[in-house]
């Protein structure tokens, strides 16, 4: 890596180092010759260059780094003007206000969302950052700031993705002050967009078994905040946001921009129209209740924001995450394996779990192909309902007699593979583990401490506590033959004090009780590279980029109702991508709504993510289980176009709307795959013709419906432009009805 340190103004002498476009050729050669990350000395601005995105960012004259453009991707000819710091609006707004920065300190009268702020022990608390340095390497570049006097450095780093044009930003804040200070406030950085007044903002939010609500409103002025101050991801509202225009947009149409955050503590993303009608988009922790206390010489690692272009409309901006996503977040990446079909004996057992029944659902699970075999809650310590046994990880003598062993050797017997479930940062007050280490949880010293489903949270912030996890976990995983954990989490934090820490410290608790848990996964993935794990918290309140990095699949809610879910895997699939989107099929009526619903309708609503079947195998008939043979088989043939494709939402059921319409068509555009949901009809009105996305207007394709009917005069040929513009129509009528078919190009 190359580092050049001239600082600020003295940018004339940059002017030999800059990288730039040999400029040969036309315009669109040079677009195609373009670096994927350059300097312009003229302008004094960065570009990025990635996908079908352009991003660039500058140095004005007072040093600050300053947001220049991010949108579609621009030619390689194309030179930015210099970068000029917004003018003061009169005395009250002054230019360090109105100017949009990629990451500013809060100090000298700044009054919209700052990216850092910090108290040094002086009680100074203003922060001027300039710029200092760049480096650039390959699609990545890091550009070095200062605070003007003190010895507070800050890098912003970026990444593109030469695939999708999406953006990784973080920051490194560096403490080379004598002294520690205190982080208050730490953003990733800030995203800007180009300046209007018409925007739209999307956003999901949620609670237990209601997870993944789009909500869309205007931006205005003024500010709205995306959070969660619960210690953990939440599902109050998800890290992720996309915003368009109000007005001449829709699913496939339109520019979007949008973002993800990559943590699994409280955070926030505040988007902020300032007064001078500037959106800006910061996120990071969330700055309610914190505090870093960065000792002299260490340094601080905000989150990863990542951020994303598309003229394609929303679905165009949810086919650039999940692709991303496989190809760069996900384990593995960028071939993360396939999720196997598998088996969880949760709705059928609940805490009821023991050797011989276990080994009875296998056996059932196993005729009609289930892959994976998950035994869930109930299995370990005094764990017979919900009020005991968390922390204890030993497996229940009663329960298992001999250990996992003869179990695990019955699942392989059967040719499936095992896992179990755990929720190690949690611990019951009646454990031994609790009673032996009663200050290994969040609390305040004299304060009752808030139970939540009966338990209490370890602070794995604390090394003994981190160092207890991760060893319990690896002795289950080293004397076990586990291929798969499902990690649960299941109540938010209260009281999150940390007494031993210290008063200083004691709120690091936000972050590294975070960062612990990422090492402890990274540990186990190290030591045991072939078990696979699942992010759930009593649904999908631990589901964002960060910890994604970390697991191999998601559990989006304990809802199961097949069709509610549809609404739920819909919010689902607007941040993060069907591959890791577990759905199970259980018992009708449902628990959740007493709905009757059909097995088949079942199956087809969770084929459209991964598949697992959660229902009690013991009631099933010896229908069901010819039926539900057969639906595995064709989910077998279809999973990898699920799973890695491109997917439309051709009608969403938002807004209460009876039809339900998604496709995915594979990577390699062979096989396309299509579900069709009928809430309800009425008044004899067939169901809405479903004209196709994304096909090859002049291959030929053959159509096959995999359940449910096709409408007489379906012909079972058609090119990519019959089945775009002329369509298909599906037999549909009555209450929770489905279809689904296979397209594949000749
Ligand atoms: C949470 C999970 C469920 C199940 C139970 C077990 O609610 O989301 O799937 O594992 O815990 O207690």
């Amino acid at each position: 890596m190359h580092w050049i340190e001239p600082l600020f103004p003295r940018f004339a002498t940059l002017a030999a180092s800059i990288l730039l476009v040999a400029a040969a050729g036309s315009p669109g050669a040079q677009a195609q010759r373009r670096d994927t990350v350059s300097f312009d000395s003229a302008s004094h601005v960065f570009r990025l260059d990635g996908g079908d995105t352009t991003y660039a960012f500058g140095v004005n004259e007072n040093g600050e780094m300053q947001s220049v453009y991010w949108g579609k991707r621009l030619s390689g000819a194309d030179r930015f003007a210099a970068v000029k710091a917004s003018p003061a609006a009169a005395a009250f707004d002054l230019s360090v206000t109105t100017t949009p920065h990629e990451f500013v300190g809060w100090g000298g009268g700044l009054f919209v969302e700052p990216d850092l702020k910090v108290t040094f022990p002086d009680g100074n608390r203003d922060l001027k950052l300039r710029y200092l340095s760049y480096a650039k390497e390959g699609r990545a570049l890091s550009v070095v700031m200062k605070d003007i006097s003190r010895e507070v450095f800050v890098t912003l780093h970026y990444e593109i993705d030469q695939e999708t044009g999406i953006l990784r930003r973080w920051a490194d804040i560096d403490n080379r002050t004598n002294d520690s200070i205190v982080i208050e406030q730490a953003a990733a950085g800030t995203w800007n967009l180009p300046r209007g007044t018409d925007y739209r903002l999307r956003y999901l939010t949620g609670r237990w078994a209601a997870e993944w609500n789009l909500q869309e409103q205007p931006i205005r002025p003024g500010k709205i905040v995306l959070e969660s101050r619960r210690g953990t991801t939440g599902a109050q509202n998800n890290p992720w946001f996309a915003i368009d225009h109000e007005g001449d947009n829709d699913q496939e149409h339109g520019d979007v921009w949008f973002g993800a955050l990559g943590w699994s503590g409280s955070w926030q993303i505040a988007i902020e129209q300032d007064q001078l009608q500037q959106v800006r988009v910061t996120g990071g922790p969330n700055a309610f209740d914190f505090g870093y206390l960065l000792r002299k010489g260490e340094h601080f690692e905000t989150p990863s924001f990542y951020g994303g272009y598309s003229d394609h409309g929303i679905g165009g901006a949810s086919r650039e995450l999940h692709r991303f996503e496989i190809d760069s977040i996900l384990p593995h990446h960028p071939t993360p394996k396939l999720r196997p079909v598998l088996y969880n004996s949760w709705e059928a057992t609940e805490f009821n779990v023991d050797e011989a029944g276990q080994m009875a659902l296998a056996e059932k699970a196993a005729s009609i192909g289930v892959e994976r075999f998950v035994m869930d809650d109930g299995w370990f310590g005094q764990r017979n309902n919900d009020h005991a046994g968390l922390g204890d990880w030993y497996v229940n003598p009663q329960k298992f007699p001999h250990g996992l062993k003869p179990l695990i050797d019955k699942v392989h017997s059967l040719g499936m593979d095992f896992g179990l479930w755990v929720e190690p940062e949690m611990v019951n007050p009646d454990s031994d583990l609790y009673r032996k280490h009663p200050d290994w949880v969040l609390n305040f010293p004299g304060r009752p401490r808030t139970e939540a489903r009966n338990q209490l949270v370890l602070n794995l912030a604390r090394q003994d506590v981190r160092d207890y996890v991760a060893g319990f976990l690896d002795k289950l995983l080293t004397e076990n033959d586990i291929a798969f954990l499902k990690w649960d989490y299941n109540r938010n934090w209260s009281e999150p004090g940390w007494p031993a820490a210290g008063k200083d410290a004691e709120k690091n608790v936000y972050v590294d009780f975070i960062r612990n848990f990422y090492s402890i996964l990274a540990e186990l993935r190290a030591k045991h590279p072939n078990v696979e794990i699942e992010s759930c918290s009593g649904g999908g309140s631990r589901i964002d980029l960060g910890v994604m990095r970390l697991t191999d699949e998601v559990w989006p809610s304990d809802n199961t109702d097949a069709s509610d879910r549809l609404l739920i895997q819909n919010g689902f699939t607007y941040a993060y991508t069907p591959g890791v989107m577990m759905a199970w099929v259980t018992d009708s009526p449902t628990w959740v709504n007493q709905r009757s619903l059909s097995l088949e309708y079942r199956f087809l609503s969770s084929m459209q993510g991964s598949l697992g079947i959660g229902a009690n195998l013991n009631k099933w008939t010896p229908e069901d289980f010819a039926k539900a043979k057969a639906l595995v088989t064709e989910y077998k043939a279809i999973r990898e176009t699920i799973q890695r494709g491109d997917l439309y939402r051709l009608m969403t059921p938002e807004s209460n709307s009876p039809y339900s319409v998604t496709e995915t068509v594979a990577r390699d555009g062979r096989q396309v795959v299509a579900f069709a949901f009928l809430h309800s009809s009425a008044e004899l009105y067939p169901y809405p013709r479903i004209l196709l996305h994304g096909l090859d207007e002049n291959a030929m394709y053959n159509v096959k419906a995999l359940a449910g009917r096709l409408s007489d005069g379906t012909p079972l040929q058609g090119s990519g432009s019959y089945w775009m513009h002329h369509g298909v129509d599906v037999d549909l009528r009555g209450d929770f009805q489905a279809a689904a078919f296979v397209l594949t190009r000749q």
